[in-house]
């Protein structure tokens, strides 16, 4: 069975585990890298966890099978967008709708949750060519409406980034 939960500081190492596991076997998929975040201290995955950006998992029978992280943006002028970050499914539990759960979950927050009311748009970025995430977003409604050609570099070799959005009202 998988269910979908907040996650918080006390589930800092397993986000921690997951989360150096996609870095390191999507690297193309992220805009940050392994490098920059296996060094960190469990301290620094223990306050992103506290702080104002939710982080969603799913377990699988009973294990951290995915994650995927729901912020809005906090400047005045910009608060009425929200962002969704960070999506991987470890590839065990991959093609049976565990990032589909995550990203309802995702969108019921924003519409009727916790963040109901504040943003009007959610904005995502995915990588040109990730068409399993691409096809994933746009089952939710959201649009490409950008592309940023080469925004990623990994190992010498450049990739472009869509930028998708939908709106929430
Ligand atoms: C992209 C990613 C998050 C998708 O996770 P997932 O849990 O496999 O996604 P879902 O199961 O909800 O959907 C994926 C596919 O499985 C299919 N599927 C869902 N449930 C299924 C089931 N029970 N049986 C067969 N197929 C199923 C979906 O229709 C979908 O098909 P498509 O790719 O042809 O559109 C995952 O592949 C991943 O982590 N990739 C690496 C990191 C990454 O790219 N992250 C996105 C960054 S923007």
């Amino acid at each position: 069975m998988t269910t979908v939960r907040v996650l918080g500081a006390d589930d800092a190492v397993a986000v921690r585990d997951i989360r150096l596991e996609g870095l390191r076997l999507a690297p193309e998929s992220f805009g940050s890298s392994w490098e920059e975040e296996a060094g960190q201290p469990l301290t620094w995955w223990r306050e992103r966890l506290a702080g104002a950006a939710r982080t969603l998992g799913a377990d699988v029978d009973g294990v951290l099978g995915g994650i995927l992280v729901v912020s809005l943006k906090s400047r005045v002028k910009l608060a009425h967008n929200a962002e969704i970050g960070a999506v991987y499914v470890r590839p065990a539990f991959r093609r049976r709708g565990v990032a589909n759960l995550l990203m309802q979950s995702a969108m019921d927050m924003l519409r009727c949750g916790e963040f109901a009311g504040r943003a009007k748009f959610a904005t995502l970025h995915v990588t040109a060519g990730n068409d399993s995430a691409r096809g994933l977003y746009e089952r939710f409604g959201f649009n490409v409406c950008g592309q940023l050609e080469r925004e990623l570099c990994v190992d010498g070799i450049f990739y472009d980034e869509l930028l998708m959005r939908t709106g929430l009202s």
